[in-house]
């Protein structure tokens, strides 16, 4: 297991005003604070401001969104080289919003994951099923599809880039948070999956976060699990001092 990784996505909340006040809160608070990664992922527009703040800090900047082509006619998209630009080290892919809401499909999942490796980004790779599969006994053969179809194509070298995030989806922003039992019984599913695709030292090294209702209250439970590396945590990330507790208790 690597270093514990967390990252807050911030969604399509806060404006410029919050989002600078957060991520200046974020610097104050978690200064010294170097024994587990922190990414904030936040809306694109404010993204160059935001680096500017945290270039003094251990956190890092991240996207929530990128698209596969390098540059051209795409209206409205957003290219690797562009987020690189404004400093940023990951890229949220994947995402059950963007599956679900948007129509994302597990092959454009797949483009974006393998663009954003080849344009230097670290994708956080979001994978997690829908209640009526965890109730109708689907979740392993759900997750398992999208992991497999996510990274298609990627080679032992390259998927060390990747941090995979398993977000049961409903759990997210429910106030549900899967069990830690639920949680560890589908990441060691996941790592054992990497094994098989690549091999157990990559599966060892790989880091999976947990998302779904991750809160101050819940970390350390969450984070005692051998295969939960790190949390990606939606709404508990919008107030400085939730996430950074998280931050705090897991270093
Ligand atoms: P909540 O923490 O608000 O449930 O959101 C989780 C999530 O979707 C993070 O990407």
């Amino acid at each position: 297991m690597g270093k514990p990784f967390i990252a807050g996505n911030w969604k399509m909340n806060t404006n410029y005003r919050s989002a600078l006040g957060l991520a200046t809160g974020l610097v104050e608070q978690l200064k010294g604070v170097d024994t587990v990664d922190s990414a904030v992922c936040v809306p694109f527009v404010y993204l160059q401001a935001i680096s500017s703040i945290l270039s003094s800090s251990n956190i890092a900047l991240g996207a929530q969104n990128v698209f596969y082509e390098g540059n051209g006619a795409f209206t409205g998209e957003i290219s690797c080289e562009m987020l690189k630009d404004v400093g940023c080290t990951y890229v949220i892919i994947g995402h059950s919003e963007r599956r679900h809401v948007i129509g994302e499909t597990d092959a454009v999942i797949n483009k974006k994951v393998r663009a954003a490796i080849t344009g230097g980004l670290l994708p956080i790779f979001c994978v997690g099923e829908l209640l009526e599969e965890r109730e109708a006994g689907k979740t392993e053969a759900v997750v398992s599809s999208q992991v497999r179809k996510g990274l298609q194509g990627i080679d032992a070298e390259r998927v060390q880039a990747v941090t995979i995030a398993y977000e049961p989806v409903w759990a997210i922003g429910t106030g549900k948070t899967a069990t830690a039992e639920q949680a560890q019984e589908v990441h060691a599913m996941i790592r054992g999956l990497v094994a098989e695709l690549y091999d157990k030292g990559i599966a060892d090294r790989i880091r999976i976060q947990y998302g779904g209702s991750a809160k101050p209250s819940n970390t350390a439970e969450l984070m005692a699990n051998p295969d939960v590396d790190g949390l990606l945590v939606g709404g508990a990330s919008l107030k400085t001092e939730d996430f950074s507790a998280m931050i705090k208790t897991v270093a």
